[in-house]
């Protein structure tokens, strides 16, 4: 596997954003850079528009940023199947029942706020700074908008290594992970957002530690999305599972009231 590159750091698109730039840099202990560096890398871009992850050098593809207010994510909200598409069904989402679910892989927040569009109220976990930093943007910029600011309410986000999660109150009913998973094609096949967090974050080494963590928290079922065929998590075989063309939903029971889909 090549070499993580390196993170450099905190730039700002114009003066207009240098303090913030600096505050963020401050409170993630890297530099503030110039956002034209010589350089290869990846670094953060203050942007009036929203916060960009960037990577910089030869081949570098476009930024990654958080938007639930226009683009996939709406999109996926107005035409995404609702109740019947698949992650729906793997939560377990039914009349009468829309579950808390603790999502301790967030990420760049897209399944999280499926799930909190379909109803749900979700707890967010996210270990990397960097990614942290993406969702809370887009999480603060899309709090107001008249349409989706509602949904956004049912999401909420803490910084933590999901292994260190206790729980304070009720136990989640559904706890999801989505773990990085080793994509080894290269360019096209693989979508930008997971090539820029492969090179950032690399794969999650430690995520059947996650599983066993959540098996214990959920007070219904832990599902784990993989690559249709990739093989089961921690070679754990789950009580049932769910597949879409590219993605398998690999669900395992916890409660004793529980039907499978
Ligand atoms: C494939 S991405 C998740 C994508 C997400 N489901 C979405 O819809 O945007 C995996 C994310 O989980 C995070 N992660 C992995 N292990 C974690 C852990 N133990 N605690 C918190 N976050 C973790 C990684 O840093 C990465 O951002």
């Amino acid at each position: 596997m090549s070499e993580k590159p390196l993170f450099l750091g905190v730039a700002a698109a114009s003066s207009n954003e240098q303090s913030v730039a600096e505050t963020l840099a401050a409170a993630l202990s890297v530099p503030v850079v110039p956002p034209n560096l010589d350089e290869t890398g990846l670094l953060l871009l203050v942007k009036e528009t929203a916060l960009q992850l960037q990577q910089i050098g030869p081949d570098a593809p476009g930024p990654v940023w958080v938007d639930f207010v226009e683009g996939k994510a709406a999109h996926r909200r107005k035409f995404g199947g609702g109740r019947g598409q698949p992650l729906a069904k793997a939560i377990g989402l039914k009349k009468g029942w829309t579950p808390r679910v603790l999502d301790m892989t967030a990420g760049l927040g897209r399944d999280a706020f499926v799930l909190a569009t379909l109803g749900c109220e979700v707890e967010m976990m996210e270990r990397s700074p960097v990614v942290h930093a993406l969702l809370a943007d887009g999480l603060e910029r899309a709090r107001e908008d008249a349409d989706i600011g509602s949904i956004i309410s049912r999401m909420k986000l803490q910084h933590l290594d999901g292994r260190l999660y206790r729980t304070a109150h009720e136990r989640p009913e559904v706890v999801y992970l989505d773990p990085m998973y080793p994509h080894r094609e290269k360019s096209a096949k693989v979508k930008k957002e997971m090539r820029l967090f492969q090179l950032l974050l690399g794969d999650d080494q430690d995520s059947a530690e996650l599983l066993e963590t959540a098996l214990t928290l959920a007070s219904r079922r832990v599902v784990v999305k993989r690559p249709a065929k990739a093989p089961f998590l921690a070679e754990r075989k789950p009580s049932v599972s769910i597949s879409s063309p590219n993605t398998r939903y690999d669900i395992y029971l916890t409660g004793s009231h529980n039907a499978a889909t």
